[in-house]
Formats: C-alpha cells, structure tokens, sequence
C-alpha cells in the first residue's frame, strides 16, 4: 500500500515538490557570504512553513565548504564564504501528510568556485539526469542506482559516492520499500539523489522526487540546476 501511490496521493506529492522547489529560488537568492549556515536553514524552515508546509520532512541539511563532504551534516554555526559549495537539502510534509525531499547545491556569491568542484557539479548534474532518463517500470532499484553509479564510476568519482541513488518518498521522508526485490511499478515515488563527497574538496549532491510512469518517469521537483 505505501509502495505504489494511487491518484490522491500523487496529487500532494506533485504539490509538495512544487512548493519545495519554489521555495528553493526564493532562499538561492539570499545566500550570501558570512550568514551561517544556521541562519540560512533558519531562512528556509520559515519559507517552508509560510508556504504552506505543516513541519520539515527531516532537519534541514545546510552543509557549506568542508562541510559540503558530509552527506548527512548537522546544520551548525560555520560561516559561509564566496566561492565555496552549499548544499542545501530539505523538505516539508504537506497536505495530506505527504513529503517533500530536495537537494540543491549552490556555490556562494563573490569568488570563483575551484574547477574541480565545478567539475564534480557537472558529474552529480549528469549522472542526475541519466537516472532520470533510466528510470522506468520493472527495472530494479539496483539498476536504478547503477544508472547514476555506473556514470559516476567512468568519470573517476566512484568511490565518492557513498550512498545510494534514491529513496522511497511519501507519509515519511524515507517511505518503506523493499529495494532487494520488487520492481520498480508506475506510481512508485523515488528520489535521485546522486552525490560526490571528496573530504579535501568538497562536496555535490543534486536530489530530484521522481513518480514512475507507465512509460519512464516524471520529475515532481522543477527546482532549476546550476547551468555552469
Ligand atoms: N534528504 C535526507 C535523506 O534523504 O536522508
Ligand atoms: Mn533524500
């Protein structure tokens, strides 16, 4: 029942990725060197709940310069600087009950990024998108994970990515599944969420709420990415 979402539970989960992702353009914006990341999740849970948002869906992930290499960093009080990477995941819960899980990464106005994490951007943002065009009914989360993982890999960053592509979304931000063995079936919602974490560097990680078609996948998330 909670693997494969009927009409009424699509609905909410288009609405909350919607809403999520505006909220994303409105806070992108706001971001400027010396806020803490603190103060920027702080910004977002406010946006979040005037939008419409009952409580977050999870504690808002705000992860800046070194930071940005733990994937599940706890928001703390470290200044951001221009130039450096943040990520910034969050979500809500919304009408219904229903979750919203987004992750963009956005570098911090006023210095150039460092070409690798321009780089490794490029990669996440790719190997997004090829999972994206992946994803369709019958395959198995493995091969959805190998869609991303198997990009990610050929570029040199496998060993960087050390977490799965993507989770089940719906009453929790993490929705029960059974990833060893059923199938991916049309009305099944998964995150994509690749990501590059180089403890020296820094860190990407691009999360989009996909809902699985009859024939491929449909994007609830249209939070813009970087064009760089
Ligand atoms: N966005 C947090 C997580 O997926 O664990
Ligand atoms: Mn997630």
């Amino acid at each position: 029942l909670r693997q494969i979402k009927d009409a009424e539970e699509l609905r909410h989960l288009v609405r909350a990725g919607k809403i999520t992702s505006e909220v994303f353009v409105r806070i992108a914006k706001r971001i400027r060197a010396g806020q803490t990341e603190r103060e920027v999740a702080e910004t977002l849970d406010i946006e979040l709940r005037k939008s419409g948002a009952q409580k977050n869906s999870f504690d808002t992930i705000v992860a800046s310069g070194p930071n940005s290499a733990i994937p599940h960093h706890e928001t703390g009080n470290r200044r951001l600087k221009a130039g450096e990477p943040v990520v910034l995941d969050f979500g809500g819960v919304f009408e219904g009950g229903y979750c919203s899980d987004v992750t963009r990464t956005v570098f911090v106005p006023g210095k150039k990024p460092k070409p690798e994490l321009l780089e490794i951007y490029r990669v996440v943002r790719d190997a997004n998108k090829k999972a994206f065009r992946a994803l369709k009914p019958g395959m198995l989360w493995k091969e959805y994970d190998a869609s991303a993982r198997s990009y990610i890999e050929k570029k040199g960053y496998g060993a960087y990515f050390t977490h799965g592509l993507g989770h089940s979304l719906g009453l929790e931000a993490h929705d029960p599944y059974d990833y060893a063995h059923d199938a991916l079936k049309a009305g099944v919602v998964m995150t994509n969420e690749p990501g590059i974490y180089i403890p020296t560097v820094g860190g990407v990680r691009i999360e989009d709420d996909l809902v699985v078609t009859k024939t491929g996948a449909r994007r609830l998330t249209p939070a813009p990415y970087l064009d760089i």
